[in-house]
């Protein structure tokens, strides 16, 4: 942001913020470019072409390096069909931050050959075959198709740049979150976790979560590359030169890893590489109200109040920033909170829970325990000189622990025991890219900053994730029985060990609605499953119909939350009228009959990293839509993203679709009436769905061979889990449907499965109910003769 018309923004801070942040908040900015200016970190470096010859090269079971005089290149392969890949300059260090960049993992080598050709390196592994020539340059082919070609690297003494020429037709995906189109192809990301100012709608980058992953897939094949790298960058996604992928980062090695295969290999590979995700609590799965804010504990329990009266389910409501005695952390504001344990204990009692925000910086005041805890420990962000560097947010001056430092991290976490002593059930980390008020430039701390773990350039991006980290633990070391909640704004890869995310202060417009389903699956695409966006958007006050579209989107996304900026209009369920309310509440019921699916594809994710929402492709490579998404690998959601819209046009993936609403089978190309209390929504045969409506059922779609398996906890970091194994064959025009239950849960519920196609009934009894008590079985499913016998 250039420093133009300070004069206006400093009149606009002064009436946001009050008088004494928009002076900070100048003073900063000429702070912060006095400090860059003289670190030799903002200067930029000189690119230059290195030419490059194999001098010498070793060869081992499953690793290669190659000397190419100024620089190496060790190659390994770590599983298979995932290698790692480091190019590493003469005299280069590895930086402090790389061992929190990936997860250790087993390697498990397989099929790895390697010869040497008179034009360099031959590896030989399988379908896979690389080819490292003597200048540096790599071919790496998938079943004799060349899928991508790096050109010799672009190195300079602190500043990498990597060029692959990439097939014309492939599909980008990944790169975190972006209010860009699914496919990225023609797009420029910038690598910088940032703030984008109040709020955003489409085509606005940088945004809060950049994760230096990229899928580059032409139908089925292809491949997904993960950088090691967290610094400054920018990954030109055939934007600068036709089928060009330049990806580029300020300081720092060019290590990464790069896996073969279908979008779900890749995903599956590279979350060993950056971690599984978590398994959140089920109650998390439910519906949570938050609002910029509910000024005091009055307002939060006539929302619970009015969630009891209007009869309509709620599992959280989240207290923002107001909660706080003048914004600092850890501390309650004793007139407007007088008593928070009390609150949520009340709130319990109604199924409902707390789930507070918690911003990283910490308010700069002499009499505050935290701040002069933090000063003690010198664990903050510092300034070359070695001083805290100090920066306003909404507590005016502030300072900002660095999370980087393995000390301030437990100290951190140590503090979240506040959260356990006031009942709060869930953390949400906000500003955590982290945010500083500045009248220009850049609206984070300077580039030339210092934490333990590298300059602000190189730790930046990852500042959520250690914060992330620090608070996960603390609040399991806080809870030690329960496993946590968090939320947060920013990340890094590895965030969804930790933490849900959300895509910010979206705007509240119909294109942003639309928007919201790419940014959702590019960040599946990324790593990161558990996903939300605030329903309604959060700048603004959607109208009725965009409200409800919002609503019914947000039904089937991972976090299903309501919030809004501060002096945006009421966005309670009852807001709308009677008719709204109807259907909200429809979709309330609905999501919550749902919750044992989603805990079971939750499971799934945390077992094999796929992510909970995905695109069409996913399952069906051939498809690509980028308005429609499935939920695990049987649901299929086609929501409403344009104004007044009346029919839908769809056209269905191969194989019969069951209605989610009706059961009614659909199949090919079809026209939807989509009135205002509905969305499309499909299952694919071949599923089983658990549900509960007062008590779980399984739902079965026969057809085809499948396998699914459901899972359910106790929520405890230990838990008392209950699993149920399902497989289907299909054997002529019978189907066979085994099951088999495990887990260390006391008891042996009975299984009810109903089923749910009309052509079919259960061998055993004829009808389209059966309970089951054995733990395991099998059990026929067969066609009618005819209609009648149904009847
Ligand atoms: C910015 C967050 O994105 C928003 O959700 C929150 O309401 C405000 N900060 C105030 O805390």
């Amino acid at each position: 942001m250039a420093r133009g018309n300070v004069e206006g923004k400093f009149e606009n801070y002064k009436t946001i913020f009050g008088v004494e942040i928009a002076k900070e908040s100048l003073s900063y900015a000429k702070k912060r470019d006095e400090l860059d200016k003289a670190s030799p970190i903002s200067r930029r470096s000189q690119i230059t072409k290195r030419k490059m010859g194999l001098r010498r090269f070793e060869i081992h079971s499953n690793w290669v390096m190659m000397d190419f005089g100024s620089c190496t290149l060790k190659v390994s392969l770590v599983q298979e069909y995932l290698l790692s890949f480091v190019w590493s300059l003469e005299g280069e260090s590895t930086p402090k931050y790389r061992k929190d960049l990936s997860e250790e993992f087993k390697s498990n080598p397989a099929h790895f050959r390697v010869e040497h050709e008179h034009n360099g390196i031959h590896i030989d592994a399988g379908r896979l075959q690389i080819r490292i020539r003597n200048n540096g340059s790599i071919d790496y082919e998938i079943n004799g198709e060349l899928i991508r070609s790096d050109l010799p690297p672009l190195i300079s003494n602190r500043k990498l740049v990597h060029e692959s020429r990439i097939r014309p037709k492939s599909k980008l995906f990944g790169t975190g979150e972006r209010a860009i189109p699914l496919d990225l192809r023609g797009n420029r990301v910038t690598m910088w976790n940032h703030d984008p100012n109040g709020s955003y709608g489409p085509g606005i980058d940088p945004i809060y979560i950049s994760i230096p992953q990229i899928i580059d897939l032409d139908g089925e094949t292809g491949y997904g590359i993960e950088y090691m790298n967290p610094s400054k960058g920018t990954i030109d996604l055939c934007k600068k030169e036709k089928n060009l992928l330049v990806v580029e980062f300020s300081s720092g090695q060019l290590e990464y890893y790069i896996t073969f295969g279908n979008m779900q290999e890749i995903l599956e590979r590279l979350s060993r590489v950056t971690g599984f995700p978590m398994l959140p609590p089920r109650w998390s799965f439910g519906f949570h109200q938050s609002k910029y804010s509910y000024i005091n504990a009055k307002q939060i329990e006539d929302v619970a109040e009015g969630f009891k009266r209007y009869n309509l389910k709620i599992s959280a409501i989240h207290m923002d920033i107001d909660y706080m005695n003048g914004y600092r952390v850890f501390t309650t504001n004793s007139n407007s909170f007088p008593d928070i344990k009390g609150l949520s204990e009340r709130l319990k009692k109604q199924g409902i829970r707390l789930v507070s925000i918690l911003d990283p910086a910490v308010k700069w005041d002499e009499d505050y325990s935290i701040f002069k805890e933090v000063m003690r420990i010198h664990g903050y962000v510092k300034d070359p000189e070695g001083g805290p560097i100090g920066a306003p947010v909404w507590a005016g001056k502030s300072v900002f622990p660095d999370y980087s430092s393995e000390e301030t991290q437990r100290w951190w976490g140590s503090l979240y025991s506040f959260f356990e002593t006031n009942g709060i059930s869930g953390v949400w980390h906000d500003m955590n890219e982290p945010v500083a008020f500045t009248l220009w430039g850049d609206n984070s701390l300077p580039l030339s900053s210092i934490h333990e773990k590298g300059s602000h350039s190189e730790i930046h991006n990852l500042y959520a994730l250690f914060m992330a980290k620090a608070g996960y633990e603390g609040l399991v070391r806080a809870a030690n029985e329960f496993r946590p909640f968090m939320l947060s704004r920013s990340g890094w890869s590895g965030i969804q060990r930790y933490s849900f995310v959300w895509t910010g202060d979206t705007e509240s417009t119909w294109e942003e609605l639309k928007q919201t389903v790419s940014t959702i699956l590019n960040l599946s695409l990324s790593g990161i499953p558990y996903t939300g966006v605030d329903i309604g958007g959060f700048s603004g006050t959607p109208t009725r119909s965009l409200f409800l579209r919002w609503f019914q989107l947000g039904a089937f996304l991972p976090l299903f939350r309501v919030h809004s900026a501060k002096g945006t209009g009421d966005r309670e369920p009852w807001t709308y009228g009677e008719q709204a309310l109807e259907i909200v509440r429809k979709f309330l019921e609905l999501r919550y009959s749902m919750i044992p699916y989603w805990y079971s594809v939750a499971f799934e994710s945390h077992q094999t990293g796929h992510p909970l929402i995905r695109p069409i492709s996913y399952h069906f490579p051939q498809k690509f839509d980028d308005n429609s998404f499935m939920v695990g690998e049987s649901i299929l959601v086609y929501p409403v993203l344009e104004e007044d819209t009346k029919k839908m046009n769809i056209e269905l993936p191969p194989g019969k679709w069951y209605s989610l609403w009706d059961s009614r089978v659909n199949e090919g190309t079809i026209e939807e009436t989509v009135d205002e209390s509905y969305i499309p929504v499909y299952i694919r045969e071949g599923s089983v769905i658990p549900r509960e409506n007062g008590r779980l059922h399984f739902d079965i779609y026969p057809n085809g061979n499948f396998s699914f398996t459901f899972y359910q906890d106790d929520d405890r970091l230990r838990p008392k889990f209950r699993t149920i194994e399902f497989v289907g064959k299909k054997v002529g025009n019978r189907f066979v449907l085994e099951y088999r239950q495990g887990g260390n849960a006391d008891g042996n519920e009975e299984i009810l499965m109903v089923l749910k196609d009309v052509e079919y009934v259960f061998k055993k009894n004829n009808s389209n109910e059966l309970s089951v008590s054995n733990k395991e079985g099998s059990i026929e499913i067969i066609q009618k003769k005819s209609k009648e016998a149904s009847k």
